[in-house]
């Protein structure tokens, strides 16, 4: 797994395309150690007169001081802001208080946001860039495992409402993206886990090399080796970035990463977000793997593949019991994602390949009759 290097032999590059209209591209810089390096890669890659930082009270106890210290020779002292740790935090309410932070800290037109932490970071502070003043950059420092893997590429950004997560947001791509993989040293190990159900789901829908790599170097990946979490985070933002790049709209290939998501979301609802995304991601994918088996669309033994690497990674895989099952499979039809009686699922056609239906989509209708009787190894009707 090579990629292209920059500056010295060890930095992996990566050139995320999108459309202009949602930003254009920029890179994924990814190596151990660039948090340190941020002032000159901030220098290099974008200009601005005045940063803010925004980040949360555990990533700022960890690292906010270290950043705010090593860019203020950019120019004026940079504006930190943090805010409470967790989903609870990415609201319109909290939006609106870190842009009035930075409209009071005189932060203009011509200053630039740092999203500095995990996902929820990344959503609302790429939020906050995305609108303040009609949209300033924002440099993604994404400091777990999911946000590297995942949220800081693709340029979704926005927050929850009482009604569902992330309903409110605009897609706006990041200047550039620094992932510095030994930061993760610090995560606890159930945040670890819940990043890595995201990898597989990279390396199920497009890279069966990957899979296989992912399942021979499971101990070091769990000891979070360094150089294991590089290869890592490298293969799953290249099959993100060829996947988002130009398919702002879900239309075409990118929506093979919903893979797992159809019955993860209905779980997180069900369960009123006390279970972790990525928990519910496994189990998903568990789930919509066994769908894919039951409808003949995809091959035998490919939910039992992905089962076993799961299990291995400490990620669960236990589907609910029909009852509650019946439950979580009524409430994908609240998934914002689904237009009619039918739900559209993203489903594999064998371990490393996402499927295609015969009209060409990345998705597939099914109704809650069907997939609750395929799931659960009964015959439908
Ligand atoms: N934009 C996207 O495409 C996209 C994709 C996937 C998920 N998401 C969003 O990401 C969010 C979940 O992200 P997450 O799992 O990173 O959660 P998170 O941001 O809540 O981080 C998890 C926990 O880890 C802590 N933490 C962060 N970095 C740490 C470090 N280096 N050491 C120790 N602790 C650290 C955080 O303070 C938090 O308590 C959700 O809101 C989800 O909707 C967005
Ligand atoms: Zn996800």
């Amino acid at each position: 797994m090579e990629g292209k290097r920059e500056n010295d032999h060890s930095t992996v590059r990566i050139e995320v395309s999108a459309a202009a209209e949602t930003g254009g591209p920029y890179p994924v810089l990814i190596r151990s150690g660039l948090l340190g390096e941020l002032a000159s890669l901030l220098r290099a890659h974008v200009r601005v007169h005045r940063w803010a930082i925004i980040t949360d009270d555990i990533v700022e106890g960890l690292h906010g001081r270290t950043v705010a210290d090593g860019i203020a020779g950019l120019g004026p002292a940079p504006l930190l802001i943090s805010f409470p740790h967790g989903e609870a935090s990415k609201t319109r309410e909290l939006w609106g208080r870190l842009t009035d932070l930075m409209l009071e800290s005189g932060i203009g037109r011509d200053g630039g946001v740092v999203a500095l932490g995990g996902g929820v970071v990344g959503d609302l502070a790429g939020f906050v860039a995305a609108t303040y003043m009609r949209g300033i950059p924002c440099v993604q420092v994404p400091t777990t495992t999911l946000a590297m893997i995942d949220a800081a590429v693709g340029g979704k950004t926005g927050v929850d409402l009482p009604a569902g997560k992330n309903l409110v947001g605009v897609m706006r791509q990041p200047r550039l993206v620094i992932m510095d993989p030994a930061v993760l040293g610090s995560l606890p190990d159930d945040v670890h886990r819940a990043g890595l159900a995201e990898a597989v789901k990279h390396a199920a829908v497009a890279d069966e090399d990957y899979l296989a790599w992912i399942e021979r170097e499971v101990d070091v990946i769990l000891r979070r080796d360094p150089r294991a979490l590089q290869a890592l985070i490298r293969r799953s933002v290249e099959i993100k970035a060829s996947l988002v790049a130009e398919d702002t709209l879900e239309t075409g290939p990118r929506a093979s990463l919903n893979f797992g998501h159809t019955i993860a979301h209905a779980l997180e609802h069900v369960s009123g977000f006390a279970i972790a995304h990525g928990y519910a991601v496994a189990i998903g994918m568990v789930a919509e793997a066994r769908l894919g088996e039951a409808l003949g669309i995809a091959m035998a033994g490919t939910a039992a593949r992905i089962e076993r690497l799961l299990t291995r990674l400490g990620l669960p895989v236990h589907i609910p019991p029909a009852t509650a099952l019946a439950e979580v499979i009524a409430a994908t039809r609240a998934d914002k994602k689904s237009r009619a009686a039918h739900v559209r699922y993203a489903l594999l056609e064998r371990p490393g390949r996402a499927a295609r239906s015969p009209d060409g989509q990345w998705t597939f209708a099914v109704s809650p009759a069907e997939a609750l009787a395929a799931i659960t190894g009964e015959a439908s009707s």
